[in-house]
């Protein structure tokens, strides 16, 4: 019995992991803690529990899709993770307030662009990028992102907010732009929307899937709409408000449909 349970747990678990929102596949889930094994960086800090900021940047890189992906601190960081020792590990690791630093606000779009060239030369078109390498204003990817980038933790009335601290507050320099959060918002709702179809598919087609129906169609209609929701969220990082919200609806319509055509095969009574 017990042996039974932990089985349909482990597939429970599968199962949600291989629809996450960043449509990353169960195959992908191999990298286990060996991977870092002779990473000294990982094995010493998973180790250190003090002070209180180290260890939670530890544990939130620890519950990463970055540690599932085996991006491990130094390819942010710097320093080298082949050294055991703490002082000569850390040498060019360098704290982000300073302007050296590849995690200097100014310095991250080229940090992390090494992997995500897609998102950043999207970034790159924006007036932000300008402003941000020129006059060092504007958002930068942690700002959004925060230490593991894993969730964006901003809702969207949190990142209406947070446009208006530069868009839409009368103590600032620039000029009131009311509309600006206000589109955010929107933007940001459309992409949640799109989401969220686009996973309450997915999950019927496992079920029709797991029935043997005949799914063939609203497979590859899925596979599109999974591919314009992702143009979406990499043309959000150029600030074009209604062009990302056209994708994001599109992308969410799409999914709508392979929705409703799964329910009239699923449940053909309702
Ligand atoms: C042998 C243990 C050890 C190794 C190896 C090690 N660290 Fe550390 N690291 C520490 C300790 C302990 C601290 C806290 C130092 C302090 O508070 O003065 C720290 C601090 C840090 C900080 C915060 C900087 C600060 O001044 O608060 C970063 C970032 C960091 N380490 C990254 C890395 C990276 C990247 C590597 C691998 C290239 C690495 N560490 C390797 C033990 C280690
Ligand atoms: C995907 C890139 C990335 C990876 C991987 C990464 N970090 Fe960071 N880290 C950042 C960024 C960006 C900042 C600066 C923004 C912030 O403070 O949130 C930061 C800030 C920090 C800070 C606070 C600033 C400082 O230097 O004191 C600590 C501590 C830290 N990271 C530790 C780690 C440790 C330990 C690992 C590996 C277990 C790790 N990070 C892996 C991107 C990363
Ligand atoms: C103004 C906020 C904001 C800023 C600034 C920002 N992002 Fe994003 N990012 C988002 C949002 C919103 C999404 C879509 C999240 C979702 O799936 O709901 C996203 C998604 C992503 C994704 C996943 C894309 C995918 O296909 O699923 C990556 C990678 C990413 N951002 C990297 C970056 C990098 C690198 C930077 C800096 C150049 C950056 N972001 C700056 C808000 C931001
Ligand atoms: C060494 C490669 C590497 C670097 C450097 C890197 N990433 Fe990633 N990142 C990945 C991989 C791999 C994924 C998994 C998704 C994928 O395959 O695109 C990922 C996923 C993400 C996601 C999607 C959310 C999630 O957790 O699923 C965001 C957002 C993100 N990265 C932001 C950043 C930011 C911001 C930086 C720079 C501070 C950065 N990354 C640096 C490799 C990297
Ligand atoms: C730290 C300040 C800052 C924040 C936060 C900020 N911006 Fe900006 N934004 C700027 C600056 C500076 C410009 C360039 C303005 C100029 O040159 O006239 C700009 C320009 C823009 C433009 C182009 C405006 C135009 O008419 O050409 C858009 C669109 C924009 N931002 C959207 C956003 C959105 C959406 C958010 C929130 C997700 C946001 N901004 C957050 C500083 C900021």
């Amino acid at each position: 019995m017990f042996k039974k349970l932990s089985i349909v747990f482990f597939f429970a678990l599968f199962a949600t992991a291989g629809i996450s929102e960043w449509g990353v596949n169960a195959t992908s889930f191999r990298v286990g803690q060996n991977e870092f094994k002779d990473n000294n960086c990982v094995g010493c800090h998973a180790k250190v529990t003090s002070p209180y900021k180290l260890t939670s940047r530890y544990a939130e890189w620890q519950i990463s899709t970055h540690h599932e992906k085996a991006v491990g601190c130094e390819k942010c960081h710097g320093g080298d993770p082949a050294i055991k020792d703490e002082k000569r590990a850390h040498q060019g690791v360098v704290p982000p307030e300073n302007p050296q630093s590849q995690l200097h606000l100014k310095n991250l779009p080229e940090t992390c662009s090494t992997c995500h060239q897609g998102v950043v030369s999207s970034f790159t078109e924006s007036t932000h990028y300008q402003k941000l390498k020129g006059a060092g204003i504007g958002p930068s990817c942690s700002t959004c992102h925060v230490h593991m980038g894993s969730q964006v933790l901003y809702t969207p009335e949190e990142t209406a907010a947070m446009c208006s601290t530069c868009h839409n507050s009368p103590n600032k320099l620039m000029p009131l732009r009311p509309e600006i959060p206000e589109k955010a918002n929107e933007v940001m709702q459309s992409i949640r929307r799109a989401n969220t179809m686009v996973l309450w598919a997915d999950r019927l087609l496992d079920q029709a899937g797991a029935k043997k129906l005949d799914i063939n169609d609203e497979q590859k209609e899925q596979k599109i709409a999974r591919a314009v929701l992702a143009e979406a969220k990499v043309s959000w990082h150029a600030f074009n408000l209604e062009s990302v919200r056209k994708k994001a609806d599109d992308a969410h319509d799409m999914s709508a449909k392979v929705k409703d055509s799964l329910r009239a095969k699923l449940f053909p009574q309702q």
